[in-house]
């Protein structure tokens, strides 16, 4: 099986996607200046992503990662978000910087970042590399986001369907055949 059979359209090719975590990056490092800037990692959705935006910032940080689940393997989050890994130590007086792959009904940021903000961070952002905003349920926003895209199901460059195409250099959308 070739996973790229499965893709119906590109949506950001690795040239685009080069250049949107460069600016990023740039962006960042730039208002992150005089912080205490961790940028935190939702996985697993955004390890590919993190793993090129921690080296488009020019200013010293640090990294964490959590891992939460949201229940099923469909194509929609159910809201109920479960935190498998915490964070590994104490964010009192960090900048954090939430890393996140897509944000899209927004349940999943929101509730993590309502859980960030008891534990007496200085300030608690969000990077997403992209955002549908079509689809926002809950009421959040992202502070850094890549590239808007439509309401259609998006794999690679992290992104999974049942765990699979993750590795896909690319961003595609999935044929909705793979999954009706
Ligand atoms: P939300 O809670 O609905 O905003 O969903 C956020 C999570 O759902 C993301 O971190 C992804 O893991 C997953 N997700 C949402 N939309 C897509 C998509 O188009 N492709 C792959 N995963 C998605
Ligand atoms: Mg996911």
């Amino acid at each position: 099986m070739i996973m790229k059979e499965d893709i119906q359209e590109i949506l950001l090719s690795e040239e685009q996607i080069k250049e949107t975590v460069e600016k990023l990056g740039r962006q960042i490092s730039e208002d992150y200046r005089d912080k205490n800037l961790v940028l935190v990692s939702v996985l697993k959705g955004s390890v590919v992503f993190m793993a090129d935006l921690m080296r488009n910032v020019t200013i010293p940080c640090e990294i964490d990662f959590m891992a939460v689940s949201s229940y099923g393997k469909g194509t929609k989050t159910s809201g109920n978000v479960k935190i498998i890994k915490d964070l590994d130590r104490s964010v009192e007086g960090m900048d954090l910087l939430i890393v996140e792959d897509i944000l899209d009904s927004g349940r999943t940021l929101s509730y993590l970042r309502e859980m960030l903000k008891q534990r007496n961070a200085n300030s608690i952002k969000i990077c997403t590399l992209l955002d549908k905003p079509e689809r926002r349920e809950a009421d959040i926003k992202a502070d850094y986001f890549g590239a808007v895209i439509p309401d259609a199901f998006a794999v690679g460059y992290g992104l999974d369907y049942a765990e699979k195409y993750r590795n896909l250099p690319y961003i595609g959308i999935l044929k909705p055949s793979v999954y009706e």
